[in-house]
């Protein structure tokens, strides 16, 4: 067989940031020149092979992957991250064409309601609501490569059109109403934009590659040559729970099926899934668990200056499953806050090598 042409990490790096984008919290969208750098020094000697994106959040790491040419398996918990990679990872040529999504926009094909009757007053326009349980009764009727990216499009225009990008905020926003046009389309306007930008996104990668959605420690042991671990960071204030500020997108991704919404919130948001990531106090058992699953996969670690435990902390827990552990600090600006306070922090974002 022939060599096969991979990009340079620097290209893969560039070709990964038309993923199309997702304010999702901890994203790694500016890190991806390292990243790719990262992965190309990690790779075997003869070129990558089997990679698990292990908590996969916006998907953009597993489709630099993909670009890299690894055969990727995407994973995280929440049920929207396995959307966005079956749309732009897994799928390797199904795009929506001008039918489908004249289809999608035009009458329903059933009278199903649910999100006008949970979500009238909570988020959204009533034209919007209207859509989108317009939107899922023609969705429900599809299935593979197309189906995930309508859906995943669906999810990226709600994403998009709510102000900060987060659904801890309800009621009248017109506050956050900054004049952006993202605030001003109507959502059937977002998700015909949204479908342009992952047809764009598709590509035909060289492997196969795999998505699930389980707690890490569900995933079946195995080994892989690379495993890229980009957990939620635990901040030394606040929380870390990304279901609540994406409870929105999670049941959207599913039409909330099977879902059991807190109707007493107002935000009608779907329980908090606690693990050992979740709390100060567990997380270094946490770690310690997590790198003594994967002790025999080469392991590429991101993790931040301005999050617990502390940089000697987690080398000497890597230490534990690893011979060969390298630091690699990369600065980074985060923005912090609300529209109003947000603040700008220089943070170190540290990325570990373990081999
Ligand atoms: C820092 S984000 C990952 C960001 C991602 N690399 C990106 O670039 O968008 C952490 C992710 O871990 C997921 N997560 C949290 N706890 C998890 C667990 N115990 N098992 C699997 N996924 C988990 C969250 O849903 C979230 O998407």
């Amino acid at each position: 067989m022939p060599p096969r042409l991979l990009p340079a990490p620097a290209d893969a790096a560039t070709r990964a940031a038309v993923f199309p984008r997702v304010r999702w919290m901890g994203s790694k969208h500016k890190l991806l020149p390292h990243l790719a750098q990262a992965f190309a020094d990690i790779a075997p000697a003869d070129g990558p092979g089997t990679a698990l994106d292990a908590f996969s959040g916006s998907g953009v790491v597993s489709y630099l992957l993909k670009h890299q040419g690894w055969a990727v398996h995407s994973n995280d918990y929440l049920g929207f991250p396995g959307v966005v990679a079956s749309a732009g990872v897994v799928n390797h040529d199904t795009r929506l064409d001008a039918d489908d999504v004249a289809r999608i926009l035009g009458p329903a094909a059933d009278d199903r309601d649910f999100v006008r009757r949970t979500f009238t007053g909570v988020y959204f326009t009533p034209d919007d609501l209207e859509f989108l349980d317009s939107a899922w009764s023609h969705i429900d009727r599809m299935q593979g490569g197309g189906r995930a990216v309508a859906i995943a499009a669906l999810c990226l225009a709600a994403a998009r059109k709510q102000p900060r990008g987060v659904f801890t905020l309800t009621g009248d926003l017109s506050r956050y109403d900054d004049g952006r046009r993202d605030l001003r389309l109507s959502l059937r306007e977002h998700f015909a934009e949204r479908v342009a930008d992952y047809n764009a996104a598709v590509f035909a990668g060289p492997r196969d590659c795999e998505v699930s959605s389980l707690e890490i420690g569900a995933l079946e042991p195995r080994r892989y040559d690379l495993v890229y671990l980009d957990p939620p960071y635990a901040p030394p204030a606040d929380d870390n729970d990304y279901t609540k500020r994406f409870h929105f997108l999670e049941g959207l991704s599913r039409y909330w099926v099977g879902d059991t919404i807190m109707w007493d919130t107002k935000s009608r948001k779907l329980p908090k899934r606690v693990t050992k990531f979740s709390s100060r106090r567990t997380i270094e058992e946490a770690f310690r668990e997590v790198f003594k699953q994967f002790h025999d996969s080469p392991l590429v670690l991101s993790y931040s200056s301005n999050a617990l435990p502390d940089l000697d902390t987690l080398v000497g827990l890597l230490r534990e499953a690893k011979d060969d552990v390298e630091v690699r600090r990369v600065p980074h600006t985060y923005h912090y806050g609300t529209h109003r306070t947000a603040v700008r922090r220089q943070v170190d974002e540290y990325l570990f090598l373990a081999r």
